[in-house]
């Protein structure tokens, strides 16, 4: 691959791609012309996602001689369960690129019980540590892996330490990971506050309009990200060919402020 390269052709696999930033991800490579896998726990959503990749606005309608129709396959996968992803990677068979956002977790301060303090390595470390070690048998050598992590690693808040740490070792992971399984590109996508479905552990919306509206202070360009712009990123990261063991923050500069 060079390092101007596109999607067009590759195989890609997204662990949480239907929804939110993981389901942007999937319009924008099956936009360039990529497979698209996606996974996640619900079928409703599934299908859902994968009605909403074949609208115009996904490119995939408008450009039939470049995305012939079944670019886009989607599967059940509770992340959190080994042997599913064992049998989902076995299923997949040979591919190219591999992002997994897909995470559910709920965080806490110091005090919190056990079950919140591990949380998030639970629900968000462990599920990308194993993808990745399931994954690599089939994964190309000139392909790649995107990691995400989130950007309250490098500015953290008062209210989840556990949080804070789960994230700086998911940027730790892509630097070994990088060095472990090179050729094979890893990188992390590392994003501030972005506008998504995600529960937020079931946060009524004015709490999440209160967080919203504090996150446009605390960032040097005032205002949430969206999820087109996070996978813009992650596009990035599996196209650019020597780029590696890097992470990016689309943060609006909140790591700055
Ligand atoms: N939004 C933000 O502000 C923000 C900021 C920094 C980092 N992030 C990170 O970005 C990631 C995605 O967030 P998002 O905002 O795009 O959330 P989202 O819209 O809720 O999407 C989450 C996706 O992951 C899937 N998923 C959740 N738990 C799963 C599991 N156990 N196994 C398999 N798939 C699972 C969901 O589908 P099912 O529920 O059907 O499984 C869905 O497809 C998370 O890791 C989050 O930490 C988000």
């Amino acid at each position: 691959m060079d390092a101007m390269s596109t999607l067009r052709d590759q195989r890609v696999v997204i662990i949480g791609g239907s929804s939110g930033i993981g389901l942007a991800a999937a319009r924008q490579a099956v936009g360039q012309g990529a497979e698209v896998i996606i996974a996640g726990r619900s079928a409703e959503r599934l299908q859902q996602a994968e009605e909403a990749l074949k609208l115009p606005e996904s490119g995939v309608s408008s450009h039939e001689d470049i995305h012939p129709a079944g670019r886009v396959r989607t599967f059940r996968l509770n992340n959190r369960n080994e042997d599913e992803l064992q049998s989902f990677f076995d299923r997949v068979g040979a591919f190219d690129h591999l992002f997994t956002p897909g995470a559910s977790y709920v965080r806490g301060p110091i005090t919190s019980d056990a079950e919140t303090a591990h949380s998030c390595f639970e629900g968000k470390f462990w599920p990308q540590y194993n993808a990745v070690k399931y994954a690599v048998p089939y994964l190309s050598r000139s392909g790649s892996v995107v990691l995400m992590s989130g950007a309250f690693s490098q500015r953290p808040l008062g209210d989840g330490a556990s949080y804070a740490a789960c994230n700086g070792a998911i940027e730790s992971l892509g630097k070994a990971l990088a060095v472990e399984l090179a050729p094979v590109r890893v990188n992390v996508v590392s994003p501030g506050t972005i506008v998504t479905d995600f529960n937020w552990e079931g946060a009524s919306r004015e709490k999440r309009e209160e967080s919203y509206n504090a996150y446009n202070d605390m960032c040097l360009l005032g205002r949430t990200g969206n999820a087109d712009e996070v996978a813009h990123t992650v596009v990035y990261l599996m196209t650019n060919g020597y780029t590696t063991g890097s992470t990016l923050f689309p943060d609006g500069g909140y790591i700055l402020r």
